[in-house]
């Protein structure tokens, strides 16, 4: 299969770890040029020069609680160097926690980085994909977009928000060539899942060895995802391979999720 990805530009958020950095690697090695979006500007030099053709690629380090500050960058990369054929909207999960418990700033804070980053982005870079005729939105979520995780209230109720805003947006994108999907990853080996397994060992008042055992044996697979798992999938919508596929999730979750 082609996946006619070469030369094409990409704006990867969320990279310097996880996910995020797989999909920049893996996009990377089909020959798009990437650039890299987080806050930590050391570990973006580090991931860039990782990187094949490390000169291809750039970086900009912007904090996605700040979206107007994240708009005016974004805006001003296009200006001055390119605009984006695909945009990758990836960043830190919401505190875990009940839902009963959380405040009003919690779920102020997951809207702004998940929500209205996403949707700044969007609106940066659709003009270019527009001219292009070419675009490929693809938003890392969760896979609590389908079923409700226990003990991530915050996160649940805003990774529905971001299901709702991206499904809404392929029907509008649609006729200019673009496509907006979602990837809602299951357990996935990275910072964010080990932070996550430390809480929940808290929590149940067990080891994290023991926790990571009960997790992984919550998916039929046995075992927590590599994020270059989720990456390759990521890819693949990215390419024009993935052409006629719209509006959708796609769990990267060995089959955990219960419903289809
Ligand atoms: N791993 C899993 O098991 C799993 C499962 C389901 C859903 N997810 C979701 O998938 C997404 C990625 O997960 P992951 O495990 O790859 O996460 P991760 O290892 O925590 O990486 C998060 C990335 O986002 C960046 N980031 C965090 N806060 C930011 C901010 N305020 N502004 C800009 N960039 C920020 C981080 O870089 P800097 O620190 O340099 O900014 C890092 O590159 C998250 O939304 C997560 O909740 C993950």
């Amino acid at each position: 299969m082609n996946l006619n990805l070469k030369n094409k530009n990409a704006l990867v958020c969320g990279s310097t770890q996880g996910i995020g950095k797989a999909t920049a690697i893996a996009l990377a090695n089909e020959g798009v040029n990437v650039t890299l979006v987080a806050r930590n500007r050391d570990k973006l030099k580090q991931v860039l020069a990782e990187l094949p053709n490390s000169e291809n690629h750039h970086f900009i380090v912007a904090d996605f609680t700040n979206p107007k500050d994240l708009r005016e960058k974004i805006i001003k990369f296009i200006d001055e160097n390119q605009g984006f054929h695909i945009l990758v909207n990836n960043t830190g999960g919401p505190r875990s926690g009940d839902i009963v418990n959380a405040s009003l700033d919690e779920f102020d804070h997951a809207f702004t980085m998940h929500l209205k980053c996403n949707h700044v982005l969007a609106q940066a870079t659709v003009p270019f994909m527009k001219e292009a005729g070419f675009g490929r939105i693809i938003n890392v979520i969760s896979t609590s977009v389908k079923e409700p995780i226990p003990g991530l209230g915050v996160s649940n109720t805003i990774r529905g928000a971001v299901g709702n805003w991206s499904k809404t947006l392929s029907v509008e994108l649609g006729a200019f060539g673009i496509t907006v999907n979602n990837v809602l990853p299951g357990f996935t080996d990275t910072e964010r899942l080990a932070e996550i397994i430390k809480i929940k060992a808290n929590h149940e008042g067990t080891t994290i060895e023991k926790m990571t055992e009960i997790m992984k044996n919550y998916s039929p697979a046995k075992r927590f995802a590599q994020p270059e798992e989720t990456a390759n999938v990521i890819t693949f919508l990215a390419s024009e391979a993935a052409s006629y596929v719209n509006g959708i999730n796609v769990p990267v979750d060995g089959g955990r999720t219960k419903s289809l």
